[in-house]
C-alpha cells in the first residue's frame, strides 16, 4: 500500500514547491477547512517554516491557537496531506474541533494517506503524554469517519454547535497501547 511510504515530518524549507502546489491544489477545492494556516502565495518562505515550527513551543501562535505541531505527509519528497496536532483542548476544541484536523489533497485521496498520518501522528501524542485524543468530524464526512475508526476511534456522541450548520460526531481514540502495525519508529 502506498501509505507504507509516507513519512509525517515537520515543514521544511526544501518542501517550498511542494508545500506552494499543495496549497494551490487544496484551495481550489470547495473544502471549508483550510491546507496552511497563516500562509499566502506572497511569504517568504524560509520565514514561514521557521514560523510553523514555533507553534509546538507556543510561540508566535494564529490568533486563538492554542500550542500545535503542523505536520506534512511526504511521499516520494511530494506533501500529499497536512496534520495539526494541538497539545490541549480548549472548551471549543472539546466540544468542536478535537485535537487534531487533518487534509489530504484531492488527487491524493483514497490511498490510504490520512489513515497513515493520523496513525503516525498518534506517537507524537503519546511523546505528549496524552491519554487519549480527541478527532471530530462532520457527521457526512464518511471518508473522515473511516479514517478515525481505523485508528481506533471510539465514537462518544454527536454535537449540533449552534454557530454551525452542520452535526459533528466525536471520537476518542486511547494512547495507552499502539492500535494496530507499529513499525516506525516513533
Ligand atoms: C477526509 C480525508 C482527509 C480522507 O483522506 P484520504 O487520504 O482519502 O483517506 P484514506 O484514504 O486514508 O481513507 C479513506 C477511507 O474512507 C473511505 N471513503 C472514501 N470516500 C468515502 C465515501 N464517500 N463513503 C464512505 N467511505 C469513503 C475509503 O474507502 C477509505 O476507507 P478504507 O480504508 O476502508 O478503504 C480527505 O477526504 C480530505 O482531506 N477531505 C477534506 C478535509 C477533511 O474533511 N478533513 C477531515 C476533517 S475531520
Amino acid at each position: 500500500m502506498n501509505s507504507e511510504t509516507l513519512l509525517l515530518r515537520a515543514l521544511r524549507i526544501e518542501d517550498e514547491a511542494s508545500f506552494r502546489n499543495a496549497a494551490a491544489e487544496f484551495s481550489q477545492s470547495k473544502s471549508d477547512m483550510m491546507f496552511a494556516f497563516e500562509y499566502s502565495e506572497d511569504v517568504v518562505f524560509a520565514e514561514y517554516v521557521e514560523r510553523v515550527n514555533r507553534w509546538p513551543e507556543g510561540r508566535d501562535l494564529p490568533a486563538d491557537f492554542v500550542s500545535n505541531a503542523f505536520f506534512v505527509g511526504v511521499v516520494d519528497h511530494q506533501i500529499v496531506g497536512r496534520i495539526s496536532f494541538r497539545h490541549c483542548l480548549t472548551e471549543f476544541l472539546a466540544r468542536v474541533g478535537g485535537h487534531i484536523g487533518y487534509v489530504v489533497l484531492p488527487s491524493q485521496r483514497n490511498r490510504g494517506y490520512a489513515t497513515e498520518m493520523v496513525r503516525q501522528s498518534l506517537k507524537y501524542g503519546r511523546s505528549l503524554g496524552l491519554a487519549k485524543v480527541l478527532i471530530t468530524c462532520d457527521t457526512t464526512n464518511l471518508a473522515s469517519q473511516r479514517v478515525i475508526e481505523r485508528n481506533g476511534g471510539v465514537y462518544e456522541d454527536t454535537t449540533q454547535e449552534a454557530s454551525l450548520t452542520i452535526q459533528k460526531h466525536r471520537y476518542w481514540i486511547p494512547l495507552a497501547a499502539p492500535l494496530y502495525d507499529q513499525s516506525t519508529p516513533p
